[in-house]
């Protein structure tokens, strides 16, 4: 059935700039925009908070099940440099899902293969029948396989832990540089080698490598391509 939504799809690795990029395109095109990363963090912080294990599956499940995740543009009063609001059952967790902790165990509940089936059909709910940019590791060849337009974004290892390691810091957390770049790389494994729905590129997408681009200059390039590919569609 034909609609007349635009879905933009972005993948990437850790610290590419998806977040800052998809929240950007979205304000400027007035698009709805989706961090999935965002869900399997909520999950991650379900499982400790409920002190379940990463592996147990069905556990984590069913807590998945019976809680209510909101997630929404920030309101004035939010504004806080966060780039989306979570909340989880009323709770605002939008900060407490962004540890290095939760990070850690994103990754891994990432692995589970009914995690990842609760979690996509929720994005693909979403989605349907609105303008989006969603974000994350598998939207553009599970999530939104008929996205009209497809980007992984990239960037150099050094540059992307660089990056991490500034928010981490503007936050207040204090971690060796190191660190953060041990746990990026080692992140990024796990997100490419996993068995279900690992980080892939797609044949047709494009690859954008962030490394030495402004924000601002991605955001446009993505912005102007959109432009084009609307006006050819109509
Ligand atoms: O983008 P992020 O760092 O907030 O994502 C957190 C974790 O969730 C990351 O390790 C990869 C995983 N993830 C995923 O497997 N699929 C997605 N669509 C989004 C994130």
């Amino acid at each position: 059935m034909a609609t007349h939504s635009f879905h933009v799809a972005i993948d990437g690795p850790v610290a590419a700039g998806k977040g800052t990029v998809s929240r950007l395109v979205a304000e400027r095109l007035q698009f709805l925009y989706v961090d999935t990363g965002a869900m399997y963090r909520v999950t991650a912080y379900l499982a400790l908070q409920h002190a379940i294990p990463h592996t147990d599956e069905a556990a984590i499940v069913a807590v998945l099940q019976k809680t209510i995740i909101e997630m929404y543009n920030p309101s004035p009063q939010e504004k806080d440099g966060r780039l989306t609001t979570v909340k989880v059952d009323g709770d605002d967790v939008s900060w407490k899902i962004r540890t290095e902790e939760v990070s850690a165990g994103a990754s891994q509940v990432a692995q589970l293969k009914q995690v990842r089936e609760v979690l996509v059909e929720k994005q693909q709910q979403i989605a349907a029948g609105q303008d989006v940019v969603m974000e994350g590791r598998d939207i553009t060849y599970r999530v939104l396989p008929e996205a009209e337009m497809k980007i992984f974004l990239t960037g150099q290892d050094v540059i992307r832990a660089k990056r991490r390691h500034l928010q981490l810091q503007t936050r207040g957390t204090d971690v060796a540089f190191e660190e953060v770049f041990r746990e990026l790389i080692k992140r990024d494994k796990q997100d490419m080698e996993r068995g279900v729905d690992p980080l892939r590129v797609v044949p047709e997408a494009w690859v954008i490598d962030t490394t030495d681009l402004s924000i601002d200059q991605v955001v446009d390039l993505i912005v102007a391509k959109v432009h084009v590919l609307r006006e050819s569609h109509e």
